[in-house]
């Protein structure tokens, strides 16, 4: 190995040279538009490539241009969303086209503080959108970009602490080829994402290994330091089905500021100390929707996992005893067949309960 690391306009030089010859034919790659560049940085800031694909061109195929997302109702994107997780993406993607389109005739801000001062956009997707889209020299660094540079560098730390991600910010502005900051800052992401990967880097495939200082020091696992996960806390939620007469359940629309916020629900919520499952559920559906229910048969329990925690979903069977549902903590609610619930946007355990409602698995009556 040889003793002095190459100089950085060497490093940007390989690395563009093997994301010319390596970079993978991905959706977003073959027609470039600020439109579809910044759908899919969106959808890729939280989730895997080979998940992001279908769901990007079914979002597109469904949203073709901004002005058909711009034109196109929340519920409607929030369901071509489902099952992507980390709902506030969307909401805050439509509401940034809305903005383009109201505000802007339409034509994107081309410029990384024009891009960040539109609603919910971060610096992120700001500079992936500004770089890739519209050749602003601007780093654009994500946990794959952040490893690599992390290794490259053998900088020590935790690459969420500030100072830390500025060091590597940093680095990164060293090495970005004014002229060609999108193909870099994509090359970066890319070597991190197939290359340099968190467990088992692929060292003998990387362009930079010679001049990677973690490999020099025998130290690529170490790099970036990556601080212990906690458990995530372990949460009861009840949830109703409440079915009419004439077959039809009742759903709520969970508050748009809330964590899930404008996805539909069977209504319910988090068990509070001291309180009986039973109890939980009588008491959200008074706070939630006004009404008193007797809570019947448990019907299933579905267990679930998010970033932060995790839930076990206790389903039961409810009656109304007394009122009519009105939105006291939702933003709407109704009564909807079973074959109505596919058209609602859910999450991933509210479409199971959903499905099992269709399954037919509750007793009429
Ligand atoms: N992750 C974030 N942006 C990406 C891109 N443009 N291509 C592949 N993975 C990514």
């Amino acid at each position: 190995m040889p003793g002095t690391p190459p100089p950085p306009d060497d490093l940007t030089s390989l690395l563009l040279g093997w994301f010319t010859d390596h970079a993978r034919d991905l959706p977003w790659r073959r027609e470039r538009t600020p439109y579809r560049i910044w759908v899919a940085e969106v959808m890729l800031q939280q989730t895997r490539v080979e998940t992001a694909i279908p769901y990007y061109e079914q979002f597109l195929a469904r949203f073709p241009t901004l002005n058909a997302l711009a034109a196109a109702p929340l519920e409607a994107v929030l369901k071509a969303w489902e099952g992507l997780g980390y709902y506030a993406r969307a909401r805050h993607l439509h509401a940034a086209a809305r903005q383009v389109v109201e505000r802007h005739a339409g034509c994107w801000p081309p410029t990384y503080d024009g891009l960040l001062a539109l609603p919910e956009v971060g610096p992120y997707i700001a500079a992936a959108v500004a770089s890739i889209a519209f050749g602003q020299p601007v780093v654009a660094l994500d946990g794959n970009g952040c490893r690599v540079l992390a290794r490259l560098f053998a900088v020590a730390g935790d690459p969420r602490r500030r100072p830390v991600r500025q060091e590597l910010e940093s680095l990164a502005r060293s090495l970005l080829p004014p002229d060609r900051p999108g193909l870099f800052n994509e090359a970066l992401i890319e070597l991190g994402a197939t290359v340099c990967l968190p467990r088992a880097p692929r060292c003998e495939r990387c362009p930079l290994r010679d001049a990677c200082q973690a490999r020099r020091l025998g130290r690529e696992a170490d790099f970036p330091i990556r601080a212990p996960r906690r458990a995530a806390p372990l949460y009861d939620v009840a949830a109703a089905v409440v079915r009419r007469r004439d077959g039809r359940v009742l759903v709520a629309r969970r508050a748009l500021g809330d964590f899930l916020g404008g996805l539909w629900e069977f209504p319910g919520g988090k068990r509070e100390e001291g309180e009986s499952l039973e109890e939980c559920l009588a008491r959200e559906m008074r706070e939630e929707l006004g009404i008193e229910v007797e809570v019947g048969e448990h019907m299933l329990t579905l267990h679930h996992a998010y970033t932060h925690f995790r839930i076990n979903l206790h389903v039961y069977r409810c009656a109304v005893r007394s009122g009519e549902p009105r939105c006291l903590e939702c933003a709407d609610f109704c009564w909807a067949a079973p074959a109505e619930l596919d058209a609602l946007p859910m999450s991933v355990a509210d479409r199971r309960i959903a499905q099992w409602v269709q399954s037919g698995a509750i007793p009429a009556g």
